[in-house]
């Protein structure tokens, strides 16, 4: 569906009325109101959230899977219901197939580590893409040095595209494994996953997708999108830091091996042998972040009841007028041009350092990343050592856009 069609299908967002949930967002930053634009980084987090988080500290503060006792009963059904939020967030087949985690770069590691160290062996390839966050790309490059493999790099054209027929000639008989985001962090290119795993197990090759900065924008839907695994960060999602979740698929879990030894991921222990627990506790080594899980549990109701679809067309809207307006200022080059992007606009504004820019804009009270973003081959691709970034998310408005650009205004008075 086009972000017009949304548009017209959904209620908009009442943004003044959402940003009350935001007490983050009511203070002043050098004695000016703060202006967030950096939620790709890190989203901040509603009221609701905080107050779940809160009330599990003061009334249910127990272990999980563990005691008899009321308390530790309270925990362990508020935890597992946090686990079945996930997964009818992402519509998963079953419950047993969300693997709670520290975030998306744990979630990466798992798999590489587990499914990655017993299926590839010295000569397969793992394909990734050149636009990947160094969170998919180390640990691949970690996996294929210690397996004597070899890492392939599907590239991109100068909007920010991935080539596709370049990354189907890409996948052959070696390949073990695809693993790619769903959003580019640093240009915002939304990729057509789904026809990228078509291709992909017409050869019989599992893919995984990266979701950290899909799954605040975009409906997600596990099964529909036919992956193998899917791995997100709760932070970006308006949840807590600490907790993130690792899709995968009933069938692929049941065959890889633990990775983390500890309480909880076991069934029974001697000296002699350990047997392992079912899905999806024999991944959840050790006391899981309790608070973490229940606090993404909240993020995701609030999200859910603000409706994906009008989130995305209010994004869309405010990525339409900010791509719009910075195209104006002369000198300003953006990055990322794809005609598939959610709200995340990476820049260059003529010589000036994106650092500088970051900073001036922070005296003004705008809240922008600069830098390479975890994504420095992509930055060499670019051939620029670093770009500014202004990510937007729903409790973000026209006026924060307006904002920005008047700064920029600003950042070219100081440099000339
Ligand atoms: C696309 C992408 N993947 C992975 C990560 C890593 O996420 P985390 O640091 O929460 O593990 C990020 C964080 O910026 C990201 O944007």
């Amino acid at each position: 569906m086009t972000a017009e069609a949304l548009r017209a299908r959904v209620a908009p967002l009442d943004v003044e009325r959402i940003r009350k949930d935001f007490p983050v967002l009511e203070q002043e930053v050098h004695g000016k109101p703060l202006v967030y634009l950096d939620s790709a980084a890190t989203s901040q987090k509603p009221r609701a959230v905080i107050d779940a988080i809160a009330r599990y500290y003061l009334e249910d503060n127990a272990n999980v899977h563990r005691g008899v006792h009321l308390l530790s009963e309270r925990a362990t059904h508020a935890y597992e219901a946090a686990r079945e939020k996930v997964r009818r967030f992402i519509h998963a087949a079953h419950a047993h197939e969300i693997v709670f985690v520290r975030g998306t770069t744990e979630a990466i590691n798992l798999v590489a580590q587990t499914y990655g160290r017993t299926r590839v062996r010295p000569g397969d390839e793992n394909l990734i893409t050149v636009m990947e966050h160094h969170s998919n790309i180390v640990p691949w490059q970690m996996l294929c040095e210690e397996k004597g493999a070899t890492l392939r790099v599907a590239p991109m054209d100068d909007d920010g595209q991935l080539i596709l027929d370049e990354l189907e000639r890409l996948i052959g008989p070696r390949t073990k494994l695809v693993a790619l985001g769903h959003v580019s962090n640093a240009l915002g290119t939304i990729h057509p996953v789904r026809r990228i795993v078509e291709m992909a197990h017409r050869r019989k090759v599992p893919v995984l997708l990266d979701g950290a900065q899909a799954v605040p924008h975009l409906a997600v839907d596990v099964q529909a999108l036919g992956c193998d695994f899917y791995a997100f960060s709760g932070h970006k999602l308006f949840g807590p830091t600490g907790i993130g979740v690792l899709y995968g698929r009933s069938e692929l879990l049941e065959e890889m091996p633990p990775w983390q030894g500890g309480g909880d991921m076991i069934s029974s222990v001697t000296f002699e042998k350990t047997t392992y627990n079912k899905l999806p506790y024999k991944f959840e080594a050790g006391t899981p972040d309790i608070a973490g899980a229940i606090g993404l549990g909240a993020a995701i109701d609030y999200v859910s009841r603000l409706g994906l679809e009008a989130i995305a067309a209010h994004e869309h809207e405010l990525l339409v007028h900010a791509t719009e307006a910075l195209r104006q200022l002369p000198g300003l080059r953006l990055v990322g041009t794809a005609k598939e992007k959610a709200s995340v606009l990476s820049f260059l504004f003529g010589d000036v350092h994106p650092h500088d820019i970051g900073t001036i804009l922070d005296r003004e009270g705008i809240a922008v990343r600069t830098g390479h973003h975890c994504a420095q081959p992509l930055m060499q691709r670019l051939g620029v050592a670093a770009t500014a970034r202004a990510s937007l998310a729903f409790y973000n408005r026209r006026e924060d856009v307006d904002a920005l650009v008047a700064g920029l205004h600003k950042v070219r008075e100081v440099f000339g």
